[in-house]
């Protein structure tokens, strides 16, 4: 399997929670290797956008609000398979679904606020690295 990169997001539950060092410790353990990380406040415009594939869902808005409601954390992890191995780490939406050891299933709220949010193919993950990083704050 290739070297492969992945975009999570710490939602604004966790940092809020004081839970970033705990959930970046089940992501190196995990193997994953965190090569790019920014505490920011998104504004609603950069929130609608990336989130714009589910803008016909019931949920869009509250999403939005959400995802603007206070700090996250933007990250870039490098591995073996890490968009697939990522979205392992992280577990299902909803928490009560999730397997045990996993990020979801350790510290998400609810299926809305879900600690994590995680690349689900190639080609997201590229949109998504480009939208928030420029490729100087990424250091492999
Ligand atoms: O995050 P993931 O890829 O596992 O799930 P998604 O179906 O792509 O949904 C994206 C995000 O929308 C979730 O992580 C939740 O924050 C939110 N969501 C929600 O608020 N209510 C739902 N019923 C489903 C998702
Ligand atoms: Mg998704």
């Amino acid at each position: 399997m290739a070297t492969e990169r992945t975009f999570p997001i710490i939602k604004p539950d966790a940092p809020a929670r004081n839970l970033t060092g705990a959930i970046n410790a089940v992501i190196e353990k995990s193997g994953l290797r965190i090569v790019a990380q920014k505490r920011v406040r998104w504004t609603r415009a950069q929130a609608e956008k990336f989130y714009e594939e589910h803008k016909a869902r019931p949920f869009y808005g509250e999403l939005a609000d959400f995802m603007t409601s206070g700090p996250i954390v933007l990250q870039v992890l490098e591995g073996e398979g890490a968009i697939a191995k990522y979205r392992e780490v992280m577990g299902a939406t909803d928490p009560k679904e999730a397997k045990d050891g996993t990020i979801r299933k350790l510290f998400a709220v609810s299926k809305a606020e879900t600690s994590t949010h995680g690349s689900d193919s190639p080609a997201a993950a590229d949109r998504e690295i480009a939208l928030n990083f420029r490729l100087d704050e990424i250091v492999g």
